[in-house]
């Protein structure tokens, strides 16, 4: 069988935050699947980009006082130690503000001009008065108009999955200055997904299986896709058109001859995967370094590559409609398939960006979690469904620990002695017993690869499982400690020890596309070049030598999962005022401050001005004007109070503060103090702490105690910023 050639992608994230654990989740469960594909010998690119377009970057930009430009490169400068820190490995990470997305979405826009698919028309489009701009869809919320929910955006709603144009919203409201949207004329560029030709090729290609005969999408996208189509009065079948186009000011890319037009964000973000993968085939030292690639326009061109997308559900309507047909009507290839995913829940709670509840990946990372356990268990969740998946902490450890750690690994950390101290490092005969069980091993790839191959990671993963529970049983029946002390049973303990060996490369070959480091360690203690499926048909074999056995991975400690989420009883308040700012600073108390020679003076307030940092990084911060409404002492706590803010939202917010010993709760009632009013929300013993109050304090507070709190000058009002 030749190999295949693969275009694989995740969604381009948006490039106005850092990644949160749905990104990570969606690129483990597409950086599994690749490195599955190259370990059966396929060729595979696998590239991304940040989405850098649309308005919500423009007025992020604009808030934080730089160039959209600066701003994205700000965010993509950070998406490094994510990726690495998570063993993802993608070819080639670009944007869609790079040259090739401007000429690529360019060209793709014109080819569909030709073919009479781009209508200019005028319509009235919400204005707000008070910003003096055309609304972008995200930035006007109401009523979802098909099935009424509360809070939607003007474009789609999360709810029923409905998409439609704002000024179907009922009720709409402003989210840049809350004052009430008026209508106002301009002209639009439309994709006329209307035309006859369009819904009939998006009719057959939805529901036709893809060259390689495989369905294009799985069956519940099918059925979403079906509500879709919608009939006329007459009967027939039909699509909206797309509205293609927005008025400057936006930050994305001018439309050919039409000035102060621009592509809406998510006309040229898909093309963002053709132009990311374009600036990798197309660098000189690529096409020289990696066999096989013949450049971009070759490559493409070729029609035995496949092309896939990794997306989540809140995508599917622009990657099973637009995207098909925007490929398909300017002449290029159309995706093989879109894989869609369900959305990640932690202890089954929705995450939400704004509260900024769920697993921050790079607080996972620093405090020493292992990052192939995430990939292993969210594997073992994974499916082919568009499923939702909750993170559950207790389940996590478990898992790790009971089946990585107690099945896995133990098979070679129980062989490995032996083959060592007594048989100088290498492998024997195999006896009959031992012999079955390693063809079962060995016959078990075709069913494994092709669950990798269908996306059915949790299956794979059981199955690969229930293998080592075989293999531990032989081990309990055949008892090597036992072997090891009767006279005469030498060649048994080695049978025994080199079968566990065995079987081990074979659960290491199927356990590779998810832990890939894990397994490159187990390469080299078996002395092995690296493994790929084709190995599942050879063995190490008798005579082999393997290299010393070093403990391979940790168990999970539930200390860091209470880390991880922040929960601590209240003994720890220091951090519960403004002291924790300072908390990553180095300790430097008033002692270790004051140098016994004396020719230093005593550090400000106990402690050395932290690092310089730029204006970029202070506006980061979000100071806001709180009156205190309520507050009250904390049950169970000497060191906490209780405060309700209000930061001028609408709505109060709960905090807590370790200032119990110096104010009493009625004589800060009515006063106004400062919030931090975007620091992510804590899970503490007493409730969710929804932000920090400042308060000032010497670093060491025996030796000079009191914590002030600070207080505006009067006319400060809840919810100003301070700058
Ligand atoms: N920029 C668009 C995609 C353009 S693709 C041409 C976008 N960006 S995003 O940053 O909001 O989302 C990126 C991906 O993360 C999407 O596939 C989205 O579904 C996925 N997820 C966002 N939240 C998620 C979870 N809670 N769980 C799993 N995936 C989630 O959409
Ligand atoms: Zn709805």
């Amino acid at each position: 069988m030749s190999k295949r050639r693969l275009f694989v992608t995740t969604a381009l994230p948006y490039a106005n935050g850092k990644f949160h654990i749905g990104h990570i989740m969606e690129y483990i469960q597409a950086d599994i699947w690749v490195r599955f594909q190259r370990m059966q010998g396929n060729l595979v690119h696998f590239v991304c980009a940040d989405d850098a377009h649309g308005a919500p970057i423009m007025i992020a930009a604009e808030k934080a006082g730089i160039t959209p430009q600066e701003f994205v490169a700000s965010i993509a400068s950070g998406r490094k130690p994510y990726l690495e820190g998570f063993h993802i490995n993608f070819d080639n990470w670009h944007t869609t503000d790079g040259e090739e997305n401007h000429s690529l979405a360019k060209e793709i826009y014109l080819e569909l001009k030709n073919k009479g698919l781009i209508e200019v028309r005028e319509i009235e489009q919400f204005f707000d008065p008070a910003k003096g701009m055309f609304l972008p869809d995200r930035f006007i919320k109401g009523e979802c108009p098909k099935c009424g929910a509360k809070d939607q955006y003007g474009d789609s709603c999360e709810s029923c999955g409905a998409v439609y144009s704002p000024t179907e919203v009922k009720n709409p409201y402003s989210t840049l200055s809350g004052s009430t949207p008026v209508l106002k004329k301009s002209d639009h560029y439309f994709f006329k997904l209307s035309d006859p030709a369009c819904v009939e090729f998006l009719q057959n290609w939805t529901q036709t299986p893809n060259p390689q005969g495989r369905l294009r999408l799985q069956p519940e996208v099918l059925n979403k896709i079906k509500e879709w189509f919608v009939q006329d009065e007459s009967g027939k079948t039909g699509l909206g058109d797309w509205d293609i186009s927005r008025d400057a000011p936006y930050f994305g890319i001018e439309i050919p001859e039409a000035p102060g037009k621009y592509f809406y964000v998510w006309l040229d973000a898909p093309i963002g995967y053709l132009a990311s993968l374009k600036n990798y085939l197309d660098k000189e030292d690529i096409q020289k370094s990696v066999p096989g690639v013949l450049g971009f326009d070759r490559f493409m061109s070729d029609p035995q590559v496949e092309q896939y997308h990794f997306i989540g559900k809140d995508i599917t309507y622009f990657h099973t409609l637009f995207w098909p047909a925007m490929l398909h009507f300017s002449g290029r290839k159309t995706p093989s398939s879109i894989f869609v995913h369900g959305f990640i829940t932690v202890s089954g709670e929705k995450m939400s960006k704004s509260r900024g509840t769920g697993i921050d990946p790079l607080k996972y990372l620093s405090l020493g979690m292992n990052p192939e356990w995430l990939r292993y268990y969210l594997a073992t969740k994974l499916s082919s469904k568009v499923e939702d998946l909750d993170f559950n902490p207790e389940d996590f450890t478990l898992r790790v620990n009971s089946d990585l750690v107690g099945k896995y690994i133990n098979i070679a950390s129980r062989a490995a002695n032996f083959i060592h101290k007594q048989f100088n490092s290498q492998l024997g005969a195999l006896f009959p017993n031992g012999e079955s069980l390693v063809i079962e091993l060995q016959s078990s790839s075709a069913t494994i690869s092709a669950l990798y191959e269908e996306r059915e990671f949790a299956k794979a993963l059981r199955e690969t499982m229930a293998l080592a529970d075989k293999v531990n049983e032989y081990v309990d029946q055949n008892k090597p400690w036992e072997l090891a002390k009767k006279e005469g049973s030498q060649n048994e303990l080695h049978a025994v020890c080199s079968t566990c060996l065995e079987a081990f490369r074979y659960l290491s070959i199927y356990l590779k596309p998810v832990l890939p480091e894990l397994t490159t360690q187990v390469e080299s203690f078996l002395q092995c070049a690296p493994l790929t499926f084709a190995d599942a048909q050879t063995r190490l074999g008798a005579g082999h030598t393997i290299s010393a056995y070093k403990h391979l991975i940790q168990r999970v400690d539930e200390k860091m999962l209470d880390a991880l989420f922040d929960i601590q009883s209240d003994s720890s308040s220091k951090a519960d005022h403004g002291k924790s700012l300072s908390n990553n600073s180095k300790p430097t108390t008033a002692d270790t401050a004051l140098p016994s020679n004396g020719d230093r003076k005593e550090a400000p307030g106990g402690e050395e001005i932290a690092a310089t940092i730029g204006i970029d990084e202070f506006v980061k911060i979000d100071l806001r004007i709180a009156q205190i409404v309520t507050c009250e002492r904390v049950e169970g706590s000497t060191k906490l109070l209780r405060l309700m803010l209000d930061a001028g939202e609408g709505k109060q917010r709960q905090v807590f503060s370790g200032i119990a010993s110096v104010y009493a709760p009625e004589d800060l009632v009515g006063k106004l103090t400062v919030l931090v009013a975007n620091l992510a929300p804590r899970k503490m013993k007493f409730g969710i702490s929804e932000g920090m109050v400042l308060a000032a304090s010497h670093a060491d507070e025996k030796a000079v105690p009191g914590i002030y709190i600070l207080h505006p000058w009067p006319g400060a009002k809840p919810g100003m910023r301070i700058h």
